[in-house]
């Protein structure tokens, strides 16, 4: 009986996952207006037939297309098929990586990680685990981090909770994620001393941090630093950042969440040097490692701490295992084995090959910013230093409208999908290219749907 469905479902999967696959360029990338039938909940066990037939028919054509090529909202990944496989077997095998003992699978998140620093260039002492995203990552960043200011003022944090900790938060252009994970954290999203940044970039000004953390009253202080901000794609300087936090005894974190894979394509790069020097690392998997969601890397070079903040004890739960039981190093005690898709793509496309598609889409972003830059509607409101292009049309008058209507028509026309951001005050669209699958053909499609919403914008503007 068991056995019958399951063939059935792995013929019906592997059929309509081809049909979808092949179907992928000619759909469209975002579905705007999705519609579903009602939330009516079934009384008893359905026919398998009609459970196909919503999937496919309701659900899976109003799906977006952000696993493909022309998909460059947000940051976003598409999975790559070694990855898509593993995570097939992820949800078939439906191990629970919370402690060891049981089988190869926290050894295999614990390989992961291994290669994810080995890949990045990093001191080994760094350890960690696979996380549900950036943002888990940096939840994680501001638990470890509170819980070494505790330490310096002889708190246990994890037992004691935060009431009489005494501490000083500097950041120039933190992540959304990572405001959210401080009031999270319990520390709070307004506690953050703002730090200058650079002219014309998001880049940490170090001078004045220097002269915030000397004027700093605070106990302890932790400092929080970006390896590629999300529209700019800023660096800080790690270096000089490291040194100021050794002089201040503070907790540094970087959120590298993509910006960290540079490191892979110019190693000699000084915008990235020093990330090594960092107390903690967020990274992201689901993003240009691209495996698919939810996959992100929280990395530390104080694992005891970390272990501290995370410790969960319980009779039933103990094993004799010499290494941390994944568990008490992150937020959830059942975990999903999602190391797996990360373990896999590492092994099969080694260094060189996820290099190649960060390279594409370094390559591909710098093109569609050269296009963006020759043409007569549209201006380049930021050099592209990585993957991510900044831009906005220019008619008669620019206005913040003017760029909303603009990817509006992007967006509607279903070839690709962008998504909005401020630079600098001004409202204007950003293109995130990160899908190891873009080809030339994409950039060619990208460019005749930008002069297609140039032309509409005029016509509707009467320029
Ligand atoms: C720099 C940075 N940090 C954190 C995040 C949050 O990532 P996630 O959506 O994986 O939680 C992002 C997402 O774009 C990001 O770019």
């Amino acid at each position: 009986m068991t056995h019958a469905i399951w063939e059935t479902l792995l013929q019906n999967f592997s059929d309509n996952a081809k049909r979808y696959l092949e179907d992928m360029p000619k759909r469209a990338i975002a579905t705007l207006s999705p519609t579903l039938p009602s939330a009516d909940l079934p009384q008893g066990v359905q026919n398998l037939d009609s459970t196909f037939a919503l999937l496919q028919n309701q659900v899976i054509p109003q799906m977006s297309a952000s696993a493909g090529p022309r998909y460059w909202g947000f940051v976003t990944g598409g999975t790559n098929p070694i990855a898509a496989y593993a995570d097939w077997w992820v949800t078939l095998l439906d191990q629970n990586v919370a402690k060891g003992g049981d089988s190869a699978a926290s050894d295999i998140e614990r390989q992961a990680i291994e290669m994810l620093v080995e890949l990045f260039h990093l001191p080994a002492d760094f350890k960690g685990l696979c996380t549900t995203g950036a943002t888990a990552s940096n939840l994680l960043a501001v638990i470890v981090a509170r819980q070494f200011v505790g330490n310096q003022q002889n708190i246990d944090i994890a037992k004691e909770g935060l009431a009489a900790l005494d501490i000083e938060v500097f950041s120039a252009c933190p992540h959304a994620s990572m405001i959210k994970t401080l009031g999270l954290g319990g520390i709070g999203q307004n506690q953050i001393s703002y730090v200058k940044t650079l002219p014309e970039s998001e880049q940490m000004d170090c001078d004045d941090l220097a002269v915030r953390l000397a004027g700093s009253n605070a106990k302890s202080k932790i400092v929080i630093s970006s390896a590629a901000t999300v529209t700019g794609t800023s660096f800080d300087d790690f270096t000089s950042i490291a040194k100021l936090c050794a002089q201040h005894n503070a907790w540094l974190h970087i959120d590298a969440a993509f910006g960290i894979f540079k490191r892979l394509i110019a190693p000699n790069d000084p915008c990235h040097q020093g990330i090594e020097l960092a107390d903690s690392i967020t990274l992201d998997g689901h993003k240009w490692l691209n495996v698919p969601y939810d996959c992100g890397v929280f990395l530390t070079r104080h694992q005891t701490i970390l272990q501290q903040s995370c410790h969960v004890d319980a009779p039933y739960l103990k094993n004799n295992s010499p290494e941390p039981d994944f568990m008490s190093l992150g937020i959830e005690n059942s975990r999903r084995f999602r190391a797996l898709p990360v373990w896999l793509t590492l092994k099969h496309y080694g260094r060189h090959g996820i290099a190649e598609w960060i390279l594409r889409n370094v390559q591909q972003a710098k093109q569609l910013a050269q296009f963006i830059d020759g043409h007569p509607d549209y201006e380049l409101v930021h050099p592209c230093q990585l993957n991510v292009v900044l831009f906005r049309p220019v008619l008669a008058a620019t206005s913040d409208d003017l760029s909303q209507a603009c990817l509006d028509m992007i967006n509607k026309d279903g070839r690709l999908f962008l998504s909005p951001g401020k630079w600098q005050g001004k409202s204007i669209i950003r293109a995130a290219l990160s899908n190891w699958q873009t080809q030339y053909e994409d950039m060619i499609i990208a460019e005749q749907v930008l002069n297609d919403a140039a032309s509409k914008l005029r016509k509707a503007y009467s320029v």
